[in-house]
């Protein structure tokens, strides 16, 4: 198979943000802040990955939206901007200390008042929340092991029409060679092994950062 893929230099990667991606000042303090935080940094999605959920949010006239894995809520301002003021995003975390700076910049980006924070684990908060109001789109991104049974409760959550992206899905390559006893890369290959045979969706598995999977309900 020829490829079909351009490997990205650091260069041309740095193009592709500056033509794919508007960050305005509150994103870049944003990711600023996040980059003082140390490795743990790595978790906060790239800015194209976060135009893009902008984007595919506000085309699909999306209302309803949710969010496992707030970390410091710079793909939660993403989405809750596509949504528009009328929107509502419910976003978990089990991080107080993460989550206390994404409500301070969720104020700055001024989407405060569409964006509802949960504390705990993501699994908990969805099996709280109603089948009877249901989301147009949600963004998995929290503990790669619960990866299997986070799409199983957001497929229950969603509309027919709604979208599941999946963030993470080729763990840097080790879904194809990475520890066989680390029960994050197994959740991450089941979950893609499950996703590609599922009648209930249509999928589009993308090369964007660390991997997405988009999944849209039937
Ligand atoms: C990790 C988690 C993420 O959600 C991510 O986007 C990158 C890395 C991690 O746990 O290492
Ligand atoms: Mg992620």
């Amino acid at each position: 198979m020829p490829d079909k893929f351009v490997t990205l230099t650091p260069e041309l990667y740095e193009y592709l943000v500056e033509h794919g991606a508007r960050q305005d000042d509150v994103l870049r303090r944003l990711a600023d802040e996040t980059e003082k935080l140390g490795d743990i940094a790595i978790m906060q999605i790239a800015p194209e990955q976060g135009a893009f959920m902008t984007l595919l949010v506000r085309a699909m006239g999306a209302r309803r939206a949710l969010e496992l894995g707030t970390f410091t809520g710079y793909s939660a301002i993403c989405i809750a901007r596509g949504l528009g003021e009328n929107g509502t995003l419910v976003t978990c975390d089990i991080s107080g200390e993460w989550t206390e700076i994404a409500r301070r910049y969720f104020g700055e980006a001024g989407v405060a008042d569409r964006v509802d924070q949960r504390l705990g684990p993501a699994l908990d908060t969805l099996r709280e929340l109603p089948a009877d109001e249901p989301f147009d789109f949600a963004f998995v991104d929290a503990d790669k092991a619960e990866y299997p049974d986070y799409y199983e409760e957001c497929l229950r959550l969603l509309r027919p029409g709604g979208l599941i992206m999946l963030d993470n899905v080729l763990r840097g390559g080790q879904v194809l060679e990475g520890d066989d006893d680390d029960a994050r890369t197994l959740a991450t290959r089941e979950v893609n092994d499950r996703a590609i045979e599922d009648e209930r969706v249509d999928v589009a598995m993308l090369g964007v950062a660390d991997g997405i999977t988009l999944a849209l309900k039937r």
